[in-house]
């Protein structure tokens, strides 16, 4: 399967940024697959502008219910109907922003399959966790929690401490866990865990993109401040095997 590489804007981005940031993507080809999942309010004129090319489109979260008195929040099928077709899931932010615990990401990600969108569901250990060495405990149990029977979407692999740090496990580190979220995968999920997409995500930057991609098991990125600039965020699609 082609690698994939995602850019996670999180809140940033407002009209003007679709022309500078996402417009060039739409003008060079791709050897893997590169998606942008912007904030909810651009996905309506981003997918218009995307229209004609390879360049996929998500959002980055979406409320557990179909429908009703939620204030302020938005459904899988808002998102759809606005032109995601991924949807991040479950990153460390909003776990720590807004509380969500392994049973709430599970709901969002029944509710994101049932609107026909592909989840993104993002897992990793902070940094008291890996000191502890207690990280394959922490990721095995988030994806057991979270990941329902026949799961067909994306895991990423976030660090915490690697988010806008600047810092990057090892490449060893990477690999080894990549290897143990396949492992759980397969355990969790049957021959379904094999095929499995699981991106890396955390400070990826042109100066470690290729490096980090041709590891075993990295099957593409999840790209937080070098997917702001153009240039840089083409330059980590360049860093894809294909
Ligand atoms: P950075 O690439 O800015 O470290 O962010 C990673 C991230 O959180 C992507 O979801």
């Amino acid at each position: 399967m082609r690698q994939l590489i995602a850019g996670n804007w999180k809140m940033n981005g407002l009209l003007a940024q679709l022309d500078s940031i996402a417009a060039p993507l739409t003008k060079a080809h791709h050897a893997a697959d590169v998606l942008i999942c912007t904030p909810a309010t651009l996905l309506h004129p981003a997918r218009a502008l995307l229209a004609e090319s390879s360049v996929l489109l998500g959002a980055q979260d979406c409320h557990a219910k179909a429908s009703g008195a939620h204030t302020g929040d938005l459904s899988a099928a808002m998102l759809h109907d606005a032109g995601a077709r991924f949807v991040i899931l479950g990153h460390s932010e909003r776990r720590a922003d807004h509380g969500e615990t392994d049973a709430i990401v599970l709901a969002k990600v029944q509710a994101a399959r049932a609107a026909g969108l592909t989840p993104i569901v993002c897992v990793g250990e902070s940094e008291a966790q890996r000191l502890a060495d207690m990280q394959d405990k922490v990721v095995g149990a988030q994806l057991r929690h979270s990941l329902p029977a026949g799961f067909d979407g994306v895991i990423a692999y976030e660090p915490i401490w690697a988010i806008g740090t600047g810092r990057t496990p090892t490449e060893q580190d990477v690999a080894a866990m990549h290897a143990h979220i396949r492992a759980t995968l397969v355990a969790h999920l049957g021959a379904m865990g094999q095929g499995l997409r699981i991106l890396y995500g955390g400070s990826v930057k042109p100066s470690n993109a290729k490096a980090l991609l041709a590891l075993p098991e990295v099957g593409g990125a999840l790209v937080g401040g070098a997917s702001l600039v153009a240039e840089d965020f083409l330059a980590v699609v360049r860093g894809a095997a294909g």
